[in-house]
């Protein structure tokens, strides 16, 4: 993500089922005389609402210069209690502790934007003892894709015909091995498997692999994973991204494997991150009678050493 993109911000603006969630929740947790931290404030959004709830001080970090547009929409309608704080969010000083943490830290299977090791560090430095952080846990989920979904960044390189008499067959390793953001439809995914939670509250480190155990009634023809994650923001109040939920910004995520594999009975999904500084691989695989079908982790590494 080019988070100095203005239409990845529109995007996330636009999602009126992601920005509303957030404000619902920071309505309920912000109390007047509050003091907030906003965790890769953005456009500022979130800030916004938190002193609009009667927050005392708010306190909006991000690292991207997007933060001077942060800084001219406060401006332009009339915050006045928002301090601005240009960081890589790593170690930064605050005045005073805060009351609450609010982070949109939600990328892809939501991991992608290597956002969560940043907000769960400022929690052990920053909240105040009693404080609270939204969100507070996140639960993903997984499913067998049991027919290709139509994808063009995909779906180009499977093709019989060669594009311009040229045989590109090396790069549908590429194009299988990366996940996608896509609405995968309801029908052709199997019974959810619980790939785990994380406590926003309490956890000290991300996980780096999540896990599932499934049991197949009967044997299917896997194309690919879904992952998705929904996220308790406060008391009551859930963002759902699964593909039972009205459509969000996230959509699902789409883990394709290289060929169709035929799976049967029981065995475990893993779906694990590979961080770097500004973001995260994400690397699949499922183990099913003492075989591994996986991603190709070559493609991974490929990526990550181009940066
Ligand atoms: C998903 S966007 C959320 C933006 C805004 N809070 C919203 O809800 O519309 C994540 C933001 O985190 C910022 N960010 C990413 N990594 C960061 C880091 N290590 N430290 C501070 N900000 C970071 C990005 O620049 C981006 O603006």
């Amino acid at each position: 993500v080019s988070w100095d993109n203005i239409d990845v911000h529109t995007m996330m603006l636009a999602d009126e089922i992601r920005t509303n969630t957030f404000r619902e929740a920071i309505e309920r947790m912000v109390k007047p005389g509050m003091r907030v931290l906003d965790i890769g404030c953005g456009t500022g959004i979130l800030s916004f609402f938190a002193e609009r709830a009667g927050a005392a001080n708010v306190y909006a970090i991000d690292s991207n210069p997007i933060i001077k547009t942060a800084k001219a929409l406060a401006k332009k309608n009339g915050f006045e209690r928002i301090e601005f704080i240009k960081t890589s969010g790593r170690d930064f000083e605050l005045p005073e502790k805060v009351d609450l943490i609010v982070s949109e830290c939600l990328g892809h299977y939501v991991f992608t934007d290597a956002l969560l090791p940043i907000v769960l560090a400022a929690r052990e430095q920053h909240l105040a003892p009693g404080g609270h952080v939204i969100p507070s846990r996140v639960v993903l989920s997984s499913a067998f894709v049991t027919s290709a979904p139509n994808d063009p960044r995909i779906d180009f390189y499977d093709a019989k015909q060669k594009h311009y008499d040229l045989d590109l067959s090396p790069l549908r390793t590429f194009a299988r091995g990366r996940f996608r953001k896509l609405r995968i439809p309801k029908g052709t995914l199997t019974k959810p498997i619980d790939m785990g939670e994380i406590d926003l509250t309490r956890a000290k480190t991300q996980p780096i692999t999540t896990s599932g155990r499934f049991a197949l009634p009967a044997p299917v023809t896997v194309h690919g994973l879904a992952g998705w994650f929904y996220a308790d923001l406060a008391p009551g109040i859930v963002l759902h991204t699964g593909p039972d939920s009205p459509p969000t910004c996230w959509e699902q995520t789409y883990f394709p494997l290289l060929e169709p594999t035929v799976v049967a009975g029981s065995g475990q999904v893993q779906i694990a991150q590979v961080p770097t500084d500004i973001s995260a691989f994400l690397r699949w695989s499922i183990e099913h009678d003492g075989t591994i079908t996986a991603n190709d982790d070559l493609v991974q590494l490929h990526l990550i050493s181009s940066r």
